[in-house]
């Protein structure tokens, strides 16, 4: 009987904790799949830390976001149970992936379908930093524009110019793809190693970050924060880039030092930066980069379009499934 004791544990032992109102389209794939019982946070806002943590416990899987930290603390107190985490991202910086493979336990992330709308994302904030969108928006509603003024808002344009890449991965690629068209001369970027092959599309040369800062006219990061990446674009970084060039970010903020950012921006060593990404998320209402003029600020919004959030949430579903069954995830992190 479902009653019995046995029954009981083996149910317990396929206890999942989602820890996030997800898309209806991966809490429908939880729910069909049977064999799993689902404890969902069903809010939309991220689950206190402390709940978290006595949540966790004596269960098998975690389907969580990029909003909880997946740390030692958080395995110790989830116990020897947990055999699969799941994350609704690409980025994996907020997963301590020596203390889950230390553990023995499998990862699933969601590469891949967030590329196009991440991609998307990031050419808009450009072509919105670059041309002043938001700040000329707000020009024609506070009354600022008076005539047509030769001068007057004018920015920085894409073709003929020379758009440096740090990342050259499955975003960078798809950033480069749709910029193409616009003019771009020259493609160059930096990362762990040349991509030969996959540059080639491009003609994108493989060159020193420091030869990127001096030589772009646009400076895109689409590489994943690790170590080697955090705080790469700093005061050094931003002195070399050139006073008319634009800086966008769309992967993680701490790549960036903000205050670094900040005094470039203010003291004129470069035109202007557009970020989809800060430390920390959300960024106070009151932080300084908020009062300038020539600082776009998105909400991490990359990868928030209804369908690549659908299908993001039905594959960390299916992740976290087939993990608990011991299959092969359709797309897991090897550790
Ligand atoms: C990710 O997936 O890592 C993005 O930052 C959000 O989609």
């Amino acid at each position: 009987s479902f009653r019995g004791p046995r029954m009981r544990a083996a149910l317990r032992a396929m206890e999942v904790f989602v820890t996030r109102r997800i898309p209806p389209a991966g809490l429908q794939v939880l729910a069909e799949a049977g064999g799993c019982a689902v404890r969902l946070w069903d809010s939309e806002e991220p689950v206190p830390r402390a709940e978290l943590l006595s949540a966790v416990a004596g269960k098998r899987g975690l389907l969580c976001l990029l909003s909880e930290r997946v740390d030692a603390e958080l395995l110790e107190a989830a116990g020897p149970g947990l055999k699969v985490i799941s994350t609704m991202s690409v980025g994996f910086d907020h997963l301590d992936l020596r203390e889950i493979k230390k553990r023995g336990i499998r990862v699933g992330y969601t590469p891949d379908v967030l590329t196009d709308a991440t991609a998307e994302l990031c050419v808009a904030l450009l072509l919105a930093t670059c041309r002043r969108l938001p700040e000329s928006a707000e020009e024609v509603k506070n009354g600022g524009w008076t005539t047509w003024k030769p001068l007057w808002m004018c920015g920085y344009g894409l073709s003929g110019s020379t758009v440096g890449i740090i990342g050259l991965g499955r975003i960078g690629q798809a950033v480069a793809r749709r910029l193409k068209p616009f003019g771009v001369k020259k493609f160059l970027y930096a990362g762990n190693r040349p991509k030969t092959e996959i540059a080639a599309e491009f003609q994108a040369e493989f060159v020193p970050i420091t030869r990127l800062a001096e030589e772009a006219d646009f400076v895109v990061v689409t590489c994943a924060l690790t170590p080697e990446t955090q705080g790469i674009c700093n005061k050094d970084f931003f002195c070399r880039m050139k006073k008319n060039a634009v800086f966008i970010n769309t992967s993680r903020g701490a790549v960036v030092n903000q205050e670094d950012l900040y005094d470039a921006l203010v003291n004129g060593q470069i035109a202007a930066a557009g970020l989809d990404v800060t430390t920390p998320e959300p960024l106070p209402t009151d932080h300084p980069l908020l009062s300038l003029k020539n600082c776009v600020i998105l909400p991490h919004i990359g990868s928030a379009t209804y369908s690549t959030r659908n299908t993001m949430s039905v594959l960390a579903a299916k992740n976290l499934l087939a993990g608990l069954k011991g299959e092969p995830m359709p797309s897991e992190l090897l550790l």
